[in-house]
């Protein structure tokens, strides 16, 4: 048996979790060279850390920015000055593609009668133009962005917000992330969490165990029977 009990509703994290983040540099990889794998971990990487630093810092600003601000650094720690670049990886940021497993998972859990939605750093804007671009749209009950909270992920306030729009309680929210802290932050809250282990991530020492560590999206609907 499954140790997932009385699961209402899954909520996924968005970035890296549904939408594949690091699609935008694999696009002009050509162009970036030998630098494109290391650019976009450290697009990544500086992104999340400015979601934190400005938590903590009490301004929060909107995550279109935050994630401008985290381009802007990588491409000047990599030596390139280049505006054309600049615009068309943020172009390409609004429109990403949702990961080939999203679509098929969705599509099962919402025949079973699962509620779903997202649980996203994301502005709603992006969101939106993620969503319809990937045919995701039409699967999804919630789109939930921080900026009702105006806080970002691990915040409590961010994962009270699911709980509070998808009316049902906490432990009967099945949480899925790609994103070992936010796994860690969901778990601790007392949401039942999935890992999705995309990137070979090693447990986070925070609080907070995941009910689950998968490989793959595809696992999820057998771990809720
Ligand atoms: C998100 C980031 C954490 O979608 O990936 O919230």
């Amino acid at each position: 048996m499954s140790d997932f009990q009385n699961v209402k509703a899954c909520v996924f994290d968005a970035y890296g979790t549904l939408f594949d983040i690091h699609a935008p540099t694999t696009a002009i990889a050509d162009e970036l060279g030998e630098k494109a794998q290391s650019l976009s971990e450290m697009w990544r990487a500086k992104q999340l850390q400015y979601t934190w630093l400005r938590s903590l810092m009490g301004k929060y600003t909107d995550f279109w920015q935050i994630t401008g601000d985290g381009l802007d650094y990588a491409l000047a720690a990599h030596n390139i000055d280049n505006p054309d670049i600049r615009q068309r990886l943020m172009d390409l940021y609004l429109t990403l593609d949702a990961y080939p497993d999203a679509i098929a998972t969705l599509k099962l859990l919402k025949e079973a009668d699962n509620a779903t939605g997202i649980l996203s750093n994301g502005s709603p804007d992006m969101l939106d133009a993620a969503v319809q671009k990937s045919g995701l749209a039409p699967l999804l009950d919630e789109v939930l962005s921080v900026q009702d909270v105006g806080i970002f992920k691990p915040s409590s306030k961010v994962y009270q917000l699911a709980v509070d729009r998808m009316g049902v309680a906490r432990d009967e929210i099945c949480f899925v992330s790609a994103n070992a802290w936010d796994v860690a932050g969901a778990a601790d809250f007392g949401f039942q969490v999935a890992h999705l282990n995309r990137f070979g991530q090693p447990a986070e020492r925070l609080p907070g165990t995941p009910k689950a560590e998968m490989k793959s999206l595809s696992d999820l609907p057998p771990l809720l029977k």
